[in-house]
């Protein structure tokens, strides 16, 4: 008997690693496979969605400028229903820890369908940090029905919190097959800023950052700390495509615009992007999903945060907490530029995150799957 599995999520890294796991669902005899997108975010979500060639089978198109959580809540969980009425999926599958995941897995409770939960088990036990998303996946993750753990670490968090041992599978993370798949292929920078730099004999350093709890006051510390970095060494070049929340922007430029060697540039698409953190010679970022990338690519990242539910990548060594303090975050960078021996330390490939096979074992635990 065919399976229906609903696909559900919103936003750019949700995208990033649920497209090769969508694309591997379409290729399945028994699955029949429906992608709904709820375009929390629109252009950056259409970027990744054109990359990987996904054409939805539903559209929310939930984006409103200056969103609230509430918004997005109440939207997804409101856009979902006649989705559910009219395609009764036997089983709604999520990603990670957005107001999509938890809106769309609460949808599927009301629902009585079945969720299986992409990324489950990463925990910092702090309500507020990252806000909302620590609170979404321990909320999806008492919703769920199958937790795909990327490491052994994150199925112990569940275990701990009373989640079935059976229901809990170690996959490795999909980030590493969606890497993986765009890293292998030649690539050219087509942007115009990228293409003209000078990856040879300038020291490149990628910052991105977008966080909630950052904005205001942080996201003042850390791009000032940018701006020091930037004006002290000119042999270093860096590139920050900034995310298109108004609220980064306008800090972004305040702070940051007008130095010659700083270039603020549009959200890049997947292929780029992953071409640029592969040449830089550090990461600055708050981003989840760059800690998972960043071993892989054995380039060193400062986490611009004051905790990490990814504690692997720290441990694997390429990744160090650099808080939210500018005078922290300004001479952690600057040590990475003068000392040659703590940048080597940091500066290996490490796999905590998984082979590259993460969707494959997932579709099998699917395929085998008893309801
Ligand atoms: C969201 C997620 C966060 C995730 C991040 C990845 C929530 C509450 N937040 O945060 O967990 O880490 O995405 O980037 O689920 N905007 C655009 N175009 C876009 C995307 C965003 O204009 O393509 C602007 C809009 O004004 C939007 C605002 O950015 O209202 C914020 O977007 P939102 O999804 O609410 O929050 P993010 O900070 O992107
Ligand atoms: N990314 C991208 N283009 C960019 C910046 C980031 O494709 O301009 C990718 C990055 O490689 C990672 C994901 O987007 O896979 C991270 O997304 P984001 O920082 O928005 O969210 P988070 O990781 O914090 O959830």
């Amino acid at each position: 008997m065919t399976m229906k599995v609903l696909t559900v999520f919103g936003t750019r890294p949700e995208a990033i690693k649920m497209a090769p796991l969508v694309k591997k669902l379409k290729e399945e005899r028994t699955i029949e496979s429906v992608l709904c997108v709820t375009a929390q975010h629109r252009e950056m979500l259409d970027q990744v969605l054109e990359l990987f060639g996904l054409i939805p089978d539903y559209d929310l198109n939930i984006m409103k400028p200056n969103q609230s959580i509430s918004m997005i809540t109440a939207n997804v969980l409101l856009g979902l229903e006649e989705v559910f009425q009219k395609e009764k999926p036997d089983i709604v599958l999520v990603h990670g820890d957005t107001t999509t995941t938890f809106a769309a897995a609460l949808a599927a409770f009301y629902h009585q369908i079945s969720i299986g939960h992409v990324e489950a088990g990463l925990r910092t036990y702090d309500k507020y940090s990252p806000y909302p998303e620590e609170m979404n996946r321990v909320m999806t993750g008492h919703l769920a029905d199958l937790h795909f753990s990327p490491t052994k670490r994150n199925r112990e968090n569940l275990l701990r919190e009373g989640i079935k041992e059976e229901r809990i599978f170690i996959t490795g993370n999909t980030v590493i097959d969606a890497l993986l798949e765009i890293a292998d292929k030649p690539y050219q920078f087509e942007d115009k800023t990228l293409a003209g730099i000078d990856f040879e004999h300038k020291r490149v350093i990628t910052v991105t950052c977008h966080r909630r709890e950052n904005l205001g006051e942080n996201m003042e510390h850390i791009f000032s700390a940018v701006r020091r970095i930037g004006d002290e060494f000119d042999d270093v070049e860096i590139i920050y495509p900034v995310h298109l929340n108004p609220k980064v922007r306008e800090t972004a430029g305040r702070i940051l615009a007008g130095a010659d060697n700083i270039h603020l540039i549009e959200p890049l698409q997947y292929q780029p992007f992953v071409n640029l953190q592969a040449k830089s010679y550090l990461i600055i970022t708050d981003s989840g999903g760059m800690q998972e990338e960043a071993p892989s690519l054995g380039k060193p990242v400062l986490v611009v945060r004051k905790e990490t539910e990814r504690p692997e990548a720290v441990e694997a060594g390429t990744v160090k907490l650099a808080g939210v303090e500018q005078e922290m975050i300004y001479e952690m960078t600057k040590e990475l530029l003068t000392d040659q021996a703590a940048y080597s330390k940091m500066a290996h490939a490490a796999n905590p995150y998984g082979d590259g096979h993460a969707c494959e074992r997932i579709i099998e635990i699917l395929r085998n799957w008893k309801r």
